[in-house]
Protein backbone atom coordinates (compact mmCIF):
# COMPACT_ATOMS: atom_id res chain seq x y z
CA UNK A 1 0.00 0.00 0.00
CA UNK A 2 2.64 2.56 1.00
CA UNK A 3 4.85 1.55 -1.93
CA UNK A 4 1.87 1.97 -4.22
CA UNK A 5 0.80 5.23 -2.78
CA UNK A 6 4.65 6.31 -3.51
CA UNK A 7 5.00 5.16 -6.86
CA UNK A 8 1.62 7.58 -7.19
CA UNK A 9 2.74 10.46 -6.01
CA UNK A 10 6.59 9.67 -7.67
CA UNK A 11 4.14 9.09 -11.15
CA UNK A 12 2.15 12.55 -10.07
CA UNK A 13 5.27 14.48 -9.47
CA UNK A 14 7.01 13.38 -12.68
CA UNK A 15 4.00 14.15 -14.79
CA UNK A 16 3.47 17.90 -13.21
CA UNK A 17 7.52 18.26 -13.86
CA UNK A 18 6.76 17.27 -17.58
CA UNK A 19 3.84 19.54 -17.72
CA UNK A 20 5.84 22.26 -16.38
CA UNK A 21 9.08 21.62 -19.17
CA UNK A 22 6.50 21.29 -21.44
CA UNK A 23 4.80 24.55 -22.14
CA UNK A 24 4.33 27.87 -20.00
CA UNK A 25 2.24 27.82 -17.07
CA UNK A 26 1.45 31.54 -17.24
CA UNK A 27 3.59 34.84 -18.72
CA UNK A 28 3.40 37.54 -16.63
CA UNK A 29 5.83 39.97 -18.70
CA UNK A 30 6.87 43.58 -19.56
CA UNK A 31 9.32 44.93 -21.64
CA UNK A 32 12.44 47.02 -20.69
CA UNK A 33 13.47 49.63 -23.11
CA UNK A 34 17.24 50.70 -23.03
CA UNK A 35 15.97 53.81 -25.38
CA UNK A 36 14.02 55.20 -21.70
CA UNK A 37 17.22 55.18 -19.82
CA UNK A 38 15.25 53.06 -17.01
CA UNK A 39 17.69 51.55 -14.84
CA UNK A 40 17.44 48.00 -15.09
CA UNK A 41 18.44 47.12 -11.82
CA UNK A 42 15.19 48.91 -10.46
CA UNK A 43 13.24 46.54 -12.45
CA UNK A 44 11.14 44.90 -9.73
CA UNK A 45 11.26 41.48 -11.18
CA UNK A 46 9.38 40.00 -8.33
CA UNK A 47 6.27 41.03 -10.07
CA UNK A 48 7.08 39.26 -13.61
CA UNK A 49 7.19 36.07 -15.42
CA UNK A 50 9.41 36.85 -18.17
CA UNK A 51 11.25 40.19 -18.74
CA UNK A 52 12.02 41.59 -22.48
CA UNK A 53 15.34 42.77 -23.05
CA UNK A 54 14.58 45.82 -26.12
CA UNK A 55 16.39 46.19 -28.49
CA UNK A 56 18.65 43.98 -30.68
CA UNK A 57 18.92 45.65 -34.36
CA UNK A 58 19.31 44.00 -37.91
CA UNK A 59 21.88 44.59 -40.32
CA UNK A 60 20.61 45.03 -43.18
CA UNK A 61 23.96 44.31 -45.16
CA UNK A 62 24.80 41.28 -42.89
CA UNK A 63 21.63 40.02 -42.19
CA UNK A 64 23.25 39.36 -38.65
CA UNK A 65 21.30 40.47 -35.30
CA UNK A 66 23.05 43.01 -33.54
CA UNK A 67 23.27 44.91 -30.11
CA UNK A 68 24.64 48.72 -30.27
CA UNK A 69 27.89 49.45 -28.52
CA UNK A 70 25.79 51.72 -26.71
CA UNK A 71 23.82 48.68 -25.38
CA UNK A 72 25.97 45.97 -24.93
CA UNK A 73 27.09 46.58 -21.73
CA UNK A 74 23.43 46.71 -20.28
CA UNK A 75 22.40 43.57 -22.52
CA UNK A 76 25.17 41.36 -21.38
CA UNK A 77 24.49 41.99 -17.89
CA UNK A 78 20.54 42.45 -17.99
CA UNK A 79 19.68 38.41 -16.80
CA UNK A 80 22.30 38.93 -13.92
CA UNK A 81 21.25 42.48 -12.72
CA UNK A 82 17.25 41.13 -13.03
CA UNK A 83 17.71 37.36 -11.21
CA UNK A 84 18.86 39.26 -8.54
CA UNK A 85 15.35 40.40 -6.93
CA UNK A 86 13.86 36.93 -8.60
CA UNK A 87 16.09 34.09 -9.53
CA UNK A 88 13.48 32.31 -11.53
CA UNK A 89 12.36 35.48 -13.90
CA UNK A 90 13.22 34.41 -17.26
CA UNK A 91 14.43 36.95 -19.96
CA UNK A 92 14.01 37.21 -23.64
CA UNK A 93 16.62 39.14 -26.04
CA UNK A 94 14.32 41.40 -28.40
CA UNK A 95 14.90 41.98 -32.24
CA UNK A 96 13.36 44.85 -34.19
CA UNK A 97 11.06 47.11 -32.75
CA UNK A 98 7.98 50.04 -33.92
CA UNK A 99 10.92 52.23 -35.03
CA UNK A 100 13.24 49.30 -36.93
CA UNK A 101 13.34 49.14 -40.71
CA UNK A 102 10.48 47.07 -41.54
CA UNK A 103 12.48 46.67 -45.15
CA UNK A 104 15.20 44.96 -43.60
CA UNK A 105 13.36 42.25 -42.41
CA UNK A 106 11.35 41.72 -45.28
CA UNK A 107 14.61 41.32 -47.20
CA UNK A 108 16.23 39.18 -44.15
CA UNK A 109 13.22 37.09 -44.53
CA UNK A 110 13.29 36.69 -48.20
CA UNK A 111 16.19 34.45 -48.92
CA UNK A 112 16.91 31.00 -46.80
CA UNK A 113 20.80 32.33 -46.54
CA UNK A 114 19.93 35.54 -45.02
CA UNK A 115 17.32 34.06 -43.10
CA UNK A 116 19.81 31.42 -41.82
CA UNK A 117 22.23 34.21 -41.00
CA UNK A 118 19.66 36.15 -39.01
CA UNK A 119 18.64 32.34 -37.12
CA UNK A 120 22.55 31.67 -36.32
CA UNK A 121 23.43 35.33 -35.08
CA UNK A 122 20.30 35.66 -32.79
CA UNK A 123 21.30 32.26 -31.22
CA UNK A 124 24.86 33.13 -30.65
CA UNK A 125 23.84 36.99 -29.25
CA UNK A 126 21.14 34.96 -26.79
CA UNK A 127 23.72 32.60 -25.32
CA UNK A 128 26.69 34.55 -25.20
CA UNK A 129 25.01 37.35 -23.17
CA UNK A 130 23.23 34.46 -20.59
CA UNK A 131 19.17 35.03 -22.26
CA UNK A 132 16.69 32.38 -21.82
CA UNK A 133 15.15 33.26 -25.06
CA UNK A 134 14.51 35.21 -28.10
CA UNK A 135 11.52 37.28 -29.69
CA UNK A 136 10.73 39.07 -32.82
CA UNK A 137 9.04 42.68 -32.99
CA UNK A 138 8.88 43.14 -36.71
CA UNK A 139 6.58 45.35 -37.43
CA UNK A 140 5.19 44.59 -39.67
CA UNK A 141 4.81 41.90 -42.63
CA UNK A 142 2.23 43.69 -44.96
CA UNK A 143 2.66 41.57 -48.22
CA UNK A 144 1.33 37.56 -48.69
CA UNK A 145 5.13 37.07 -49.21
CA UNK A 146 6.22 38.43 -46.19
CA UNK A 147 4.02 36.51 -44.27
CA UNK A 148 4.76 33.49 -45.98
CA UNK A 149 8.48 34.16 -45.26
CA UNK A 150 7.73 34.77 -41.64
CA UNK A 151 6.76 31.15 -41.61
CA UNK A 152 9.51 30.03 -43.21
CA UNK A 153 11.75 32.10 -40.74
CA UNK A 154 9.72 31.25 -37.47
CA UNK A 155 9.80 27.49 -38.73
CA UNK A 156 13.64 27.28 -39.54
CA UNK A 157 14.34 29.04 -36.11
CA UNK A 158 12.45 26.53 -34.24
CA UNK A 159 14.84 23.67 -36.03
CA UNK A 160 18.02 25.60 -35.27
CA UNK A 161 16.81 26.27 -31.73
CA UNK A 162 16.16 22.62 -31.17
CA UNK A 163 19.55 21.55 -33.06
CA UNK A 164 21.40 23.65 -30.63
CA UNK A 165 19.49 22.63 -27.42
CA UNK A 166 20.00 19.20 -28.25
CA UNK A 167 23.70 19.61 -29.49
CA UNK A 168 24.62 21.61 -26.18
CA UNK A 169 22.38 20.00 -23.70
CA UNK A 170 21.22 23.75 -22.80
CA UNK A 171 17.44 23.68 -22.22
CA UNK A 172 16.40 25.48 -25.52
CA UNK A 173 16.06 29.06 -26.46
CA UNK A 174 12.51 30.62 -25.49
CA UNK A 175 11.14 32.34 -28.75
CA UNK A 176 8.31 34.58 -29.30
CA UNK A 177 6.82 37.43 -31.56
CA UNK A 178 4.93 40.55 -31.10
CA UNK A 179 2.24 40.46 -33.18
CA UNK A 180 -0.39 42.52 -34.50
CA UNK A 181 -3.91 42.93 -32.67
CA UNK A 182 -5.26 40.62 -35.28
CA UNK A 183 -4.28 37.67 -36.87
CA UNK A 184 -4.26 39.48 -40.29
CA UNK A 185 -2.70 42.73 -40.66
CA UNK A 186 -5.55 44.82 -42.92
CA UNK A 187 -6.65 41.70 -44.78
CA UNK A 188 -3.08 39.97 -45.12
CA UNK A 189 -2.67 36.90 -42.50
CA UNK A 190 -0.59 35.43 -40.55
CA UNK A 191 1.34 32.18 -41.05
CA UNK A 192 -0.82 30.56 -38.17
CA UNK A 193 0.44 27.11 -38.56
CA UNK A 194 3.71 28.29 -38.58
CA UNK A 195 3.24 30.46 -35.65
CA UNK A 196 1.65 27.90 -33.53
CA UNK A 197 3.98 25.23 -34.12
CA UNK A 198 7.59 27.34 -34.02
CA UNK A 199 6.54 29.89 -30.95
CA UNK A 200 6.26 29.64 -27.43
CA UNK A 201 3.84 32.54 -27.37
CA UNK A 202 2.54 35.49 -29.04
CA UNK A 203 2.74 39.15 -27.65
CA UNK A 204 -0.68 40.08 -29.32
CA UNK A 205 -0.02 44.48 -29.48
CA UNK A 206 -3.61 45.12 -28.10
CA UNK A 207 -2.52 48.89 -28.32
CA UNK A 208 -2.49 52.58 -30.70
CA UNK A 209 -6.13 51.62 -31.57
CA UNK A 210 -6.21 55.74 -31.94
CA UNK A 211 -3.56 58.22 -31.71
CA UNK A 212 -3.05 61.79 -33.46
CA UNK A 213 -0.96 60.36 -35.76
CA UNK A 214 -3.58 58.52 -37.60
CA UNK A 215 -7.19 59.63 -35.58
CA UNK A 216 -8.61 63.28 -35.87
CA UNK A 217 -10.92 62.07 -32.94
CA UNK A 218 -10.22 61.47 -29.55
CA UNK A 219 -10.33 57.34 -28.82
CA UNK A 220 -10.08 54.57 -26.68
CA UNK A 221 -6.54 54.01 -27.63
CA UNK A 222 -6.27 50.35 -26.13
CA UNK A 223 -10.32 49.19 -25.54
CA UNK A 224 -10.60 45.58 -24.76
CA UNK A 225 -14.48 45.89 -25.97
CA UNK A 226 -15.91 47.86 -28.82
CA UNK A 227 -19.01 46.40 -30.42
CA UNK A 228 -19.08 48.76 -32.77
CA UNK A 229 -15.52 48.07 -34.76
CA UNK A 230 -12.87 45.87 -35.04
CA UNK A 231 -10.55 47.91 -32.65
CA UNK A 232 -10.51 46.38 -29.21
CA UNK A 233 -8.14 43.77 -27.54
CA UNK A 234 -11.15 40.99 -27.18
CA UNK A 235 -11.41 41.62 -30.61
CA UNK A 236 -7.83 40.56 -31.73
CA UNK A 237 -7.57 37.79 -29.43
CA UNK A 238 -10.63 35.97 -30.52
CA UNK A 239 -9.15 36.57 -34.33
CA UNK A 240 -6.00 35.20 -33.09
CA UNK A 241 -8.13 31.77 -31.59
CA UNK A 242 -10.23 31.68 -34.48
CA UNK A 243 -7.99 31.35 -36.86
CA UNK A 244 -5.73 28.39 -34.83
CA UNK A 245 -3.72 29.59 -32.29
CA UNK A 246 -4.24 28.00 -29.11
CA UNK A 247 -5.41 29.85 -26.19
CA UNK A 248 -2.73 29.10 -24.04
CA UNK A 249 0.15 30.48 -26.72
CA UNK A 250 -1.94 34.08 -26.76
CA UNK A 251 -0.34 36.67 -24.42
CA UNK A 252 -2.30 39.97 -24.20
CA UNK A 253 -1.23 43.40 -24.65
CA UNK A 254 -1.47 46.32 -21.95
CA UNK A 255 0.39 49.83 -22.65
CA UNK A 256 1.47 51.47 -19.47
CA UNK A 257 1.39 55.03 -21.46
CA UNK A 258 -1.32 56.69 -23.22
CA UNK A 259 -2.49 58.74 -26.36
CA UNK A 260 -2.67 62.84 -26.07
CA UNK A 261 -4.56 65.08 -28.26
CA UNK A 262 -5.33 68.75 -28.34
CA UNK A 263 -9.15 69.36 -28.41
CA UNK A 264 -10.75 71.43 -31.12
CA UNK A 265 -13.33 72.64 -27.79
CA UNK A 266 -12.75 72.31 -24.65
CA UNK A 267 -16.03 71.62 -23.71
CA UNK A 268 -16.51 68.38 -26.13
CA UNK A 269 -14.01 66.39 -23.87
CA UNK A 270 -15.30 62.67 -24.68
CA UNK A 271 -14.53 59.50 -27.17
CA UNK A 272 -14.80 60.58 -30.56
CA UNK A 273 -14.57 64.21 -29.96
CA UNK A 274 -12.83 66.75 -32.86
CA UNK A 275 -9.26 67.53 -32.37
CA UNK A 276 -6.71 69.55 -33.78
CA UNK A 277 -3.85 67.26 -33.61
CA UNK A 278 -1.50 65.73 -30.97
CA UNK A 279 -0.64 67.20 -27.67
CA UNK A 280 2.23 66.86 -25.01
CA UNK A 281 4.37 65.01 -27.73
CA UNK A 282 5.09 64.58 -31.07
CA UNK A 283 2.70 61.50 -31.34
CA UNK A 284 0.97 61.84 -28.07
CA UNK A 285 2.42 59.18 -26.60
CA UNK A 286 3.23 60.03 -22.57
CA UNK A 287 3.89 57.46 -19.86
CA UNK A 288 1.71 56.04 -17.16
CA UNK A 289 3.71 58.06 -14.54
CA UNK A 290 3.55 61.26 -16.20
CA UNK A 291 0.37 61.23 -16.94
CA UNK A 292 -0.51 61.19 -13.10
CA UNK A 293 1.98 63.92 -12.91
CA UNK A 294 -0.19 65.91 -15.45
CA UNK A 295 -3.35 65.23 -13.72
CA UNK A 296 -2.19 66.36 -10.27
CA UNK A 297 -0.47 69.44 -11.76
CA UNK A 298 -3.70 70.91 -13.73
CA UNK A 299 -6.45 69.72 -11.56
CA UNK A 300 -7.69 67.40 -14.23
CA UNK A 301 -10.45 65.39 -14.52
CA UNK A 302 -10.23 61.53 -14.61
CA UNK A 303 -12.87 58.64 -15.85
CA UNK A 304 -12.88 55.64 -16.48
CA UNK A 305 -15.07 53.67 -19.10
CA UNK A 306 -16.43 50.39 -17.92
CA UNK A 307 -17.67 49.58 -21.38
CA UNK A 308 -14.60 50.18 -23.42
CA UNK A 309 -12.36 49.35 -20.60
CA UNK A 310 -10.61 52.77 -21.06
CA UNK A 311 -9.67 55.95 -19.05
CA UNK A 312 -9.61 59.32 -20.02
CA UNK A 313 -8.46 62.72 -18.41
CA UNK A 314 -8.97 66.22 -19.86
CA UNK A 315 -7.81 69.89 -18.89
CA UNK A 316 -8.47 72.43 -20.92
CA UNK A 317 -8.10 71.62 -24.66
CA UNK A 318 -5.47 68.54 -23.35
CA UNK A 319 -7.25 65.22 -23.51
CA UNK A 320 -5.27 61.61 -22.97
CA UNK A 321 -6.54 58.02 -23.35
CA UNK A 322 -4.64 55.67 -21.25
CA UNK A 323 -4.93 52.29 -18.82
CA UNK A 324 -5.34 53.05 -15.50
CA UNK A 325 -5.75 50.51 -12.69
CA UNK A 326 -9.38 49.56 -13.57
CA UNK A 327 -8.48 48.83 -16.88
CA UNK A 328 -5.61 46.96 -16.12
CA UNK A 329 -7.21 44.71 -13.59
CA UNK A 330 -10.52 44.89 -16.50
CA UNK A 331 -8.20 43.61 -19.14
CA UNK A 332 -6.13 40.83 -16.90
CA UNK A 333 -9.39 39.39 -15.47
CA UNK A 334 -10.63 39.03 -19.19
CA UNK A 335 -7.41 37.23 -20.33
CA UNK A 336 -7.38 34.81 -16.89
CA UNK A 337 -11.31 34.09 -17.82
CA UNK A 338 -10.65 33.67 -21.33
CA UNK A 339 -7.91 31.04 -20.34
CA UNK A 340 -4.91 32.71 -22.30
CA UNK A 341 -1.36 32.45 -21.74
CA UNK A 342 -0.67 35.73 -19.69
CA UNK A 343 -0.12 39.35 -20.40
CA UNK A 344 2.94 41.72 -21.11
CA UNK A 345 2.89 45.15 -20.86
CA UNK A 346 4.91 48.24 -23.00
CA UNK A 347 7.47 49.29 -20.81
CA UNK A 348 8.57 49.36 -17.61
CA UNK A 349 9.79 52.33 -16.91
CA UNK A 350 6.58 54.24 -17.93
CA UNK A 351 5.15 53.01 -14.74
CA UNK A 352 4.51 54.88 -12.12
CA UNK A 353 5.80 53.56 -8.40
CA UNK A 354 5.15 49.93 -10.04
CA UNK A 355 1.10 50.49 -9.55
CA UNK A 356 -0.14 49.47 -12.93
CA UNK A 357 2.47 46.10 -12.38
CA UNK A 358 0.99 45.46 -9.19
CA UNK A 359 -2.48 45.67 -10.31
CA UNK A 360 -1.85 43.43 -12.85
CA UNK A 361 -0.25 40.88 -10.88
CA UNK A 362 -3.17 40.74 -8.25
CA UNK A 363 -5.60 40.76 -10.75
CA UNK A 364 -3.89 37.40 -12.49
CA UNK A 365 -4.08 36.27 -9.10
CA UNK A 366 -0.16 35.83 -8.86
C1 LIG B 1 15.91 50.47 -44.75
O1 LIG B 1 16.70 49.40 -45.18
C2 LIG B 1 16.82 49.31 -46.60
C3 LIG B 1 17.68 48.10 -46.93
O2 LIG B 1 17.24 46.98 -46.28
C4 LIG B 1 17.46 50.56 -47.16
O3 LIG B 1 17.47 50.48 -48.58
C5 LIG B 1 16.65 51.79 -46.73
O4 LIG B 1 17.34 52.95 -47.13
C6 LIG B 1 16.50 51.78 -45.20
N1 LIG B 1 15.63 52.90 -44.84
C7 LIG B 1 15.94 53.73 -43.86
C8 LIG B 1 14.92 54.81 -43.57
O5 LIG B 1 16.97 53.67 -43.25
C1 LIG C 1 -18.43 54.93 -22.57
O1 LIG C 1 -18.34 55.84 -23.63
C2 LIG C 1 -19.38 55.75 -24.59
C3 LIG C 1 -19.05 56.72 -25.72
O2 LIG C 1 -18.81 57.99 -25.23
C4 LIG C 1 -20.71 56.04 -23.91
O3 LIG C 1 -21.76 55.90 -24.87
C5 LIG C 1 -20.91 55.06 -22.76
O4 LIG C 1 -22.07 55.37 -22.09
C6 LIG C 1 -19.73 55.11 -21.80
N1 LIG C 1 -19.87 54.06 -20.81
C7 LIG C 1 -19.64 54.27 -19.52
C8 LIG C 1 -19.88 53.11 -18.61
O5 LIG C 1 -19.23 55.34 -19.07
Amino acid sequence: MAAKTLTFFLTLLFLLQFHSSAGQNAVRAVYWFAGTGFPVSDIDSTLFTHLFCAFAGLNPQTNRVVISSANQAQFSTFTRTVQQKNPSVKTLLSIGGGDANATAFDGMASQAVSRKSFIDSSIGLARSNNFHGLDLDWEYPSTPTHMTNFGLLLAEWRVAVASESRRTGNTPLLLSAAVFRSSDHYTINYPISSISNSLDWINVMAYDFYGPGWSSVTGPPAALYDPRTTKSGSYGVTTWIQAGVAANKIVLGLPFYGRAWKLANANNNGFFAPTVGAAISKEGDIGYAQINNFIAQNGARALYNSSFVSNFCYSGTTWIGYDDRESISAKVTYAKNRGILGYFAWQVGADDKWALSRQAASAWGA
